[in-house]
């Protein structure tokens, strides 16, 4: 099997790629390599023969024509978006360039080329903010809240309208908060942890009891290939960690794995627009393909906390300039 994947350089995406090639799939990882794409996020699977690397944008329909017919894959899985709430909070035009425009120049390219499977990664952002103890599953409407989850959804239903119209082979999957190594350090567990290895603030945004559902991310791409291989075409799928925690309760763990203290936490302004409570339901994946999330939050958070000690070097590098000019744009004014 033959795979284009996009975003492979970034959080989720790298892990995806990193499992896939040591499965013995063949991927071309397609990344635009933009403040959250790394290639060092692929050293380990650097130099194997069933992997290649293109540079190129989402949104460029020749390159994504010259891509797909040199490469003859079996089907794409789609991670390339802009993914950072607070960003798009900030800057909203990149989101609908990439995640929609993006989007759509891929559906086209992957409907020209007749591919087998497209499977595009979406979010449970896009159900918005549930009261408890709702959970959404595959049928919740979609109600969006920030320029990031409007962006996703929108996507979400032009992939749909793709199985609708054209009758493409096309799965969506949404997912809860990811959580591991690579992480780039503007979501709040890598954020967090390395601020409190460093004796930083913690920043935690209103009252801190916003809750999440939180996934480790190797769950997160198992579950995606169990959908790419079992899924049905047209079919949404939810893929979650059943693990909901208020964002005040995750940063007591890291302060604790971390052997800090609670004088790190500054309860800062709060997000425009911050949903309260994301929660799903997994029952669809799980009797379809038998897929379960099996990491153990204390666990996969304690691992995580161990990588971003032991790998000063990266955390180093992804620190650029740029990065430091987004912690003064997002935090100044909080
Ligand atoms: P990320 O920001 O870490 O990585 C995004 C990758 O996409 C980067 O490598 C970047 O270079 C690449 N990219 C961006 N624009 C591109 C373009 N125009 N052309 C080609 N490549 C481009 O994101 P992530 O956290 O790994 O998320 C991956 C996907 O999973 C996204 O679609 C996101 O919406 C979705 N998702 C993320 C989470 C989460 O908790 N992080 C949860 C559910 C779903
Ligand atoms: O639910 C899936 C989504 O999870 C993905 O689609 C997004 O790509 C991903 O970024 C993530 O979105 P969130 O907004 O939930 O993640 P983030 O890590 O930015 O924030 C998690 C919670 O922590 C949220 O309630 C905001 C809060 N937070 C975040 C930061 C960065 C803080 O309190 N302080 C912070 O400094």
């Amino acid at each position: 099997m033959k795979l284009v994947v996009t975003g492979g350089a970034g959080f989720i995406g790298s892990a995806f790629v990193r499992m896939a090639v040591a499965e013995g799939i063949d991927v071309v990882n397609l990344d635009k390599l933009t403040y959250a794409g790394n290639l060092e996020n692929l050293a380990p699977i650097e130099g194997e023969p069933n992997y290649k690397f293109a540079h190129g944008d989402i949104c460029d329909a020749a390159f994504l024509h010259r891509l797909l017919t040199d490469q003859k894959p079996d089907g794409i899985v789609h991670f390339a978006a802009e993914s950072h709430v607070d960003r798009s909070i900030l800057s909203p035009g990149a989101f609908i360039t990439t995640n929609v425009n993006g989007t759509f120049a891929l559906l086209e390219a992957a409907r020209a080329a007749k591919l087998a499977r497209f499977v595009h990664v979406s979010t449970d952002e896009v159900y918005g903010s549930l009261e408890e103890p709702l959970e959404a599953d595959e049928n919740f409407p979609l109600v969006t809240n920030s320029p990031y989850s409007a962006s996703k959804a929108s996507s979400d239903l032009l992939v749909r309208s793709y199985f609708k119209t054209y009758n493409m082979p096309v799965m969506i999957t949404r997912a809860s908060n990811n959580y591991g190594p690579y992480q780039f350090p503007e979501k709040l567990i890598p954020l967090m942890i390395m601020n409190a290895l460093e004796d930083r603030k913690l920043p935690v945004y209103g009252d801190g009891q916003q809750v999440r559902d939180w996934l480790y991310v190797d769950d997160h791409c198992r579950g995606i290939l169990s959908v790419f291989r079992k899924g049905r075409e047209g079919e949404v799928y939810n893929i979650g960690g059943n693990r909901s925690l208020a964002n005040l309760s995750v940063v007591h763990n890291i302060l604790e794995l971390t052997g800090k203290t609670e004088a790190l936490i500054e309860y800062v302004k709060d997000r425009p627009g911050h949903d309260r409570r994301y929660a799903l339901t997994n029952e669809k994946l799980t009797r379809e393909t038998g897929w379960e999330p099996l990491m153990q939050f204390e666990t996969g958070l304690a691992a995580t906390v161990d990588w971003y000690r032991n790998h000063p070097a990266w955390v180093d590098r992804v620190r650029s300039g740029a990065y430091r000019d987004y912690l003064a744009q997002n935090y100044a004014h909080r």
